[in-house]
């Protein structure tokens, strides 16, 4: 039954890692077990995989205990997990996709500027104080952030995994910078260097390369002394509404400011690390997160078109406020197998196909 087929759009080296079970740390069973669930068929396939003249597909299936290649009707509505921001014919191709009618490709933008949605965020006013101060990170505002805050940040404003941030401390009347430089095994090793006036060269270049942004830096609670924040899922489900499918607590590793599993953080309960701060309710802290979240989401979601599964990285103050750090559009989603929260692991697979069974049925995006 084709109507009932929803397309999974993935890049290569997932596709090919399908048939052999290697797909990294998507876990492809979770889609085909949630799948009956909604009386859905996944099918897995690439952009290039699709025939826009007859809107035919060649897809992976799973079938029989196994997975084997098929000529299908391209689906109506397909799930994009693959990243396309920085290839524009692909993302042409996918232009041409979504505008053919009654066709829905969700989660089809999947990566924003850091700024640009911290820009999107400050219009609302109720959102407003859990933002830290964001600018454009240039030499004149790395100078005004440093002298206003005790510390800020310096951040590639499109990235992910922890990769080449950097941050600004005051010491006394003098800055520190910590900076990455090299990896082992994986995780940034960090340098620092002292400046009085001028910026240190590393910083001038790194953000003279590439767009970053410069923001405060949080106060964000610790975990045996470690800041942690958190991996917020917020996503569509079977009635199409936002709703939290979980949250896994991101632990620095010990010395280090950022908390990403790529640079040697832990991954907890959120309960497991409340316990270091017994002055703090967990019920309402896990309320007053949730409630930020959705609405994050759904004021993004005003603005940003098929936005339906996001993963924001999120920390509390030591009083137990909830502040943003950023949001993630295509969420590897293994924060929760790290923290052992399988049952989060699974729903956060579920939910998205939950939601192409609500637009399968005819509903509007919302
Ligand atoms: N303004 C900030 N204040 C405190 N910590 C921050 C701030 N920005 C980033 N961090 C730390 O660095 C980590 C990575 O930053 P993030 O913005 O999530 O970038 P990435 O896209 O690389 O994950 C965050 O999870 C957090 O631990
Ligand atoms: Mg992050």
């Amino acid at each position: 039954m084709s109507d009932r087929n929803v397309g999974v759009l993935i890049n290569n080296n997932m596709l090919r890692g399908i048939p052999r079970g290697r797909t990294g740390h998507e876990k492809i069973s979770f889609y085909e077990e949630s799948a009956r669930e909604y009386d859905i068929t996944p099918v897995y396939f690439r952009l290039q995989d699709i025939s826009m003249q007859d809107e035919k597909v060649k897809a992976l299936v799973f079938e029989n205990g196994s997975y084997r290649w098929r000529k299908l009707p391209l689906p109506k509505v397909i799930h994009n997990r693959a990243l396309y921001f920085k290839n524009p014919s692909a993302n042409r191709k996918l232009e041409n996709l979504c505008s053919k009618k009654g066709r829905i490709v969700f989660n089809r933008w999947n990566r924003y500027g850091k700024l640009f949605v911290h820009r999107l965020l400050m219009q609302r006013e109720d959102l407003r104080p859990h933002l830290p101060e964001t600018m454009k990170a240039t030499v004149k505002s790395v100078r005004a952030l440093s002298s206003k805050h005790e510390a800020v940040i310096v951040k590639p404003s499109s990235s992910s995994i922890g990769k080449g941030i950097m941050k600004v401390d005051r010491i006394g009347t003098r800055w520190r910078l910590t900076y990455p430089s090299g990896l082992r095994k994986g995780s940034s090793l960090w340098k620092s260097v002292d400046f009085k006036f001028k910026l240190p060269a590393v910083l001038r270049t790194n953000i003279v390369r590439k767009p970053h942004v410069a923001q405060q830096r949080l106060n964000l609670a610790t975990y045996l002394g470690r800041p942690f924040d958190m991996r917020v899922s917020v996503q569509r489900g079977l009635d199409g509404k936002w709703q939290m499918t979980g949250i896994a607590a991101k632990v620095a590793k010990k010395n280090v400011f950022v908390t990403n599993v790529a640079q040697g953080g832990t991954v907890y309960r959120l309960d497991d690390v409340l316990r270091d701060l017994p002055h703090l309710n967990p019920l309402a802290v896990r309320e007053s997160i949730e409630r930020f979240s959705l609405s994050a989401a759904e004021h993004l979601s005003t603005r940003l078109p098929y936005l339906s599964d996001i993963g924001f990285d999120i920390g509390i103050t030591p009083e137990g406020y909830p502040v943003f750090i950023e949001m993630n559009l295509r969420d590897l989603r293994y924060s929760f197998r790290e923290g052992g929260m399988m049952e989060e692991w699974k729903r956060t697979y579920a939910n998205p196909l939950a939601y192409a069974r609500y637009l399968l049925d005819g509903n509007e995006p919302g």
